[in-house]
């Protein structure tokens, strides 16, 4: 066996895929609206006035794509949060703790929803009834119920829904995917798949809504769809049926002592999960500052018995192409990351990914790729600088900046937001009942051998 080293850096991965080319024709399903814009601009509103549109889809977005966005309304049903919203973005625009009063007002085209999981359904729903297109965050809904109503509503409305899988467009990722297609490993028959969250960001989960699984759908949707987006997306094909289980094992109930939240707390000394909140001043002002009207702690106690979610998971899912995985997730690792392999018939792609790290981090991703009986190549991904290895940046361009190339099918519409929940979805109803769980049978979307691309 031979070893060969490569280094791609981030600039040459995006001029040789052209993912990041920006103007000329769209492929996204708002292009007609992101395209128009010597006499348009997109007029978005936001529902849910959170972190997550606080630092992915507001100030960024308006200063980025300025010539082409306009920021018409924001909604929370939190009246507080909505008006710190407003200071920390510097955004002027109405607020409103009523969805349907802002629609109606404003008739936005564009709606991003970035509200907690289990609502979002309302939303995007609403939201295309009201004549908007929707910007939705993953997961797109927690239940294969509220799934088929997003599923009948885009098709009766005629709008469109993209959902924001920023990991398909991490540069290391990306790479994988044109391994994959270009046959380094000749045809792909399984994946091992293993995703460890660590003892802060991991733990972060069990601090607030995400804990009940009536909000978040477990983190087999709400965190976990990201990942079984990754391998529908990369094998191509749709999950056909799965197979879990879970457990909660460590946080919750089972601790010896517990509080409400981390700042009244009397075991400050002696919990290794005490999160000081108040160095947080961002923080302090979205959250902290508007408690009253709604009591989210957003420095909820790890420990608390009311944690209704697993936190170790692990499934078996089989694609529709006869691709088998196997998955698992743990959430009080030492250290964040994930390990993956593709394993074809003619040798094996390894990725060993680490997201933080107690001691060091590289400035650089690694895949490794062995072939059978040959060679072993190291290619090395550079990280970008925007959020999530430059991915954040090239999935903005494409929404707001009117790209059009799409070489490697990282769009994503309902078909694509349905598949990646349903996998977690129907983990969790194994996880229930014991039994496997035909992917087929939970909405009308129905698997196929090859995965259908979102189109413009
Ligand atoms: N793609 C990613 O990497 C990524 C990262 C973080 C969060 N997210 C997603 O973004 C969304 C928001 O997450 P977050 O961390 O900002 O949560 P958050 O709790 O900070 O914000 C959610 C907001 O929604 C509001 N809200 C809840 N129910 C509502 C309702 N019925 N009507 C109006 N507003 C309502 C809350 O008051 C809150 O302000 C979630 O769906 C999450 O999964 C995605």
């Amino acid at each position: 066996m031979t070893k060969k080293d490569s280094f791609v850096s981030r600039r040459d991965f995006i001029a040789t895929t052209g993912a990041a080319v920006a103007g000329s024709a769209l492929f996204s399903p708002l292009s007609s609206v992101a395209n128009s814009m010597d006499t348009k601009k997109m007029r978005i509103a936001i529902v849910g006035t959170g972190i997550r549109a606080l630092g992915m889809w507001s100030k960024d977005v308006l200063e980025t794509y300025n010539d082409r966005v306009e920021f018409v309304g924001l909604c929370d049903i939190n009246p507080g949060r909505v008006e710190s919203f407003k200071k920390l973005s510097g955004f002027t625009c109405p607020s409103y703790t009523d969805f349907e009063k802002m629609m109606k007002e404003l008739k936005p085209d564009t709606l991003i929803v970035t509200t907690v999981d289990a609502t979002h359904h309302e939303f995007i729903i609403k939201g295309m009834e009201m004549g908007a297109n929707v910007i939705t965050e993953k997961p797109m809904t927690t239940d294969e119920t509220k799934c088929e109503a997003i599923i009948q509503a885009e098709k009766k409305t005629g709008k469109k829904v993209i959902v924001t899988f920023n990991y398909r467009y991490s540069p290391h990722r990306a790479k994988a995917y044109e391994l994959l297609r270009s046959g380094a490993i000749g045809d792909l028959t399984s994946v091992d798949f293993h995703w460890y969250l660590d003892t802060s960001h991991g733990a972060d989960y069990f601090r607030r809504w995400h804990r009940l699984k009536e909000k978040g759908g477990t983190l087999l949707v709400h965190k976990s769809s990201h990942h079984f987006d990754l391998l529908n997306w990369w094998i191509e094909s749709d999950p056909e049926e799965v197979y879990g289980f879970g457990s909660l094992d460590f946080y919750g109930k089972n601790h010896s002592f517990r509080s409400t939240n981390c700042r009244p707390c009397t075991h400050k000394d002696t919990c290794k999960f005490y999160y000081d909140m108040t160095k947080n001043k961002t923080y302090m002002e979205l959250y902290a500052a508007n408690e009253k009207h709604d009591g989210y702690l957003r420095d909820g106690c790890v420990w608390k018995e009311d944690i209704n979610i697993y936190d170790k998971m692990a499934a078996s899912i089989k694609y529709a192409n006869g691709v088998q995985v196997s998955y698992s997730l743990t959430t009080y690792s030492p250290y964040e990351g994930y390990r993956i392999a593709f394993n074809g018939t003619k040798g094996r792609i390894d990725m060993w990914i680490e997201e933080s790290n107690p001691i060091e981090r590289k400035n650089y991703d690694e895949i490794m790729v062995t072939k059978n009986f040959g060679d072993r190549e190291f290619i090395r991904i550079s990280h970008g600088t925007s959020g999530h290895g430059g991915g954040d940046r090239l999935l903005k361009d494409k929404i707001f900046a009117g790209v059009t190339e799409d070489p490697l099918n990282q769009s994503a519409g309902v078909r694509d937001g349905a598949f990646a929940i349903l996998v977690g979805v129907g983990i969790r109803n194994s996880i229930e009942t014991g039994k496997p769980v035909k992917i087929a049978d939970l909405t009308s979307i129905k698997p196929g051998t090859k995965r259908q691309f979102a189109k413009a």
